[in-house]
């Protein structure tokens, strides 16, 4: 097996990144065999495709590291990186631009979400982001790439443009790419925000009540929970009763995925309850989870010589592993370099 994901490092990291995929990359770390290897990055590259601030790109991708690194990475085991520093991933995305198709690209719902109405001011980044994620993938092989269900699309693409390119310009036997299984948490998939259940939870959402930071306190944990928009109805025995109730649905399912239980194991314990018992339930269950991780992280981002450090070892090992597929690339497009 080989495992490969990203996270882009723009905001904190919240909830639904959490139990949407960082929990799964920490799990699968933990029960990797000898022959499998997991490669965690930080997705700076992507980052430049809406307007940033040069000045904290660095910082904000330091920050990350010391994030990931408490929920669980362990960067002895897993290959910790950013993009910028292994140039592998941006020549990859080239090299792909040849045979990702604009009809593709036309039908991601994520640009058409983040362009808006404003499709013309779009970078030609933001555009091409699916193919750079491709690259991210397709270049170490990855067999599995654990994620949140709003990237299932983009790896959907990424096994496209692997497959084309397998057809269009590799014999039968000796195809250059792998293609790339997503895997999803069934039971957090899609973390809503807490503002608005038919909405996901989001590093982009101006509000900050509308999501749980893993770095919140004990006391904005439980405000934003208690803040959490609901309804008058208390809480049914059984899931089919959350249908139609977008707000409570989410509030319990995430109280299935953090404590481990079935919804209706949930719904057992707390049907027939309004949300004046349930809420506070939740939010004390989100702070003894979340504050061993808190607390380790603003123990681990104090050290930012450490957390380079743990980057440049991290991107010395990625860029040994992607040559052999890049190298591949090239020859099977017909493009010489000579000897470098
Ligand atoms: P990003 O940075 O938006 O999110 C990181 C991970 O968190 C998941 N996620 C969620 N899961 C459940 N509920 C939510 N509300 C929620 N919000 C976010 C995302 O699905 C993701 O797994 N394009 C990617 C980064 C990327 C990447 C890659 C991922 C770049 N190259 C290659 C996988 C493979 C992104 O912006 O994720």
């Amino acid at each position: 097996m080989r495992i490969v994901s990203g996270i882009q490092p723009t905001g904190s990291l919240h909830l639904g990144n959490y139990l949407g995929a960082i929990r799964n990359w920490v799990r699968m770390q933990d029960s990797m065999d000898a022959d499998s290897q997991c490669l965690f990055f930080l997705a700076d590259l992507h980052a430049i495709s809406m307007p940033h601030v040069p000045g904290e790109l660095h910082s904000a991708t330091l920050e990350m590291v010391a994030a990931l690194v408490a929920c669980g990475i362990d960067p002895d085991r897993s290959i910790l990186f950013n993009q910028a520093q292994v140039p592998a991933h941006a020549e990859l995305q080239w090299l792909l631009n040849g045979t990702a198709r604009m009809g593709w690209l036309n039908r991601m719902t994520q640009f058409k979400d983040k362009s808006g109405k404003n499709r013309e001011g779009a970078s030609v980044a933001l555009f091409t982001y699916p193919v750079l994620q491709a690259a991210d993938v397709l270049l170490y092989q990855a067999s599995h790439v654990p994620v949140g269900e709003d990237q299932k699309q983009h790896l959907e693409l990424a096994r496209d443009v692997a497959q084309k390119f397998n057809n269009d310009f590799c014999s039968e036997d000796a195809p250059v790419f792998t293609l790339p299984d997503p895997i999803t948490p069934p039971e957090a998939a899609r973390i809503m925000s807490l503002r608005d259940g038919t909405a996901k939870m989001s590093k982009s959402d101006p509000s900050e009540m509308s999501r749980i930071n893993l770095m919140d306190d004990a006391d904005e944990i439980m405000k934003k929970v208690k803040k959490a928009k609901t309804d008058p109805e208390p809480l049914p025995s059984e899931s089919a009763g959350l249908q139609g109730r977008p707000e409570a649905l989410n509030l319990v399912s995430i109280y299935a995925a953090v404590s481990g239980k079935e919804v209706d194991a949930v719904l057992a314990e707390f049907g027939g309850q309004g949300f004046g018992a349930f809420k506070p339930a939740l939010g004390n269950l989100l702070v003894e989870t979340i504050a061993p991780l808190s607390a380790r992280f603003v123990e681990l981002k104090q050290d930012r010589e450490e957390l380079d450090a743990i980057l440049a070892k991290g991107a010395l090992k990625a860029r040994g592993l992607a040559e052999p597929t890049l190298n591949a690339t090239y020859d099977a497009l017909g493009l010489v370099r000579g000897h470098h």
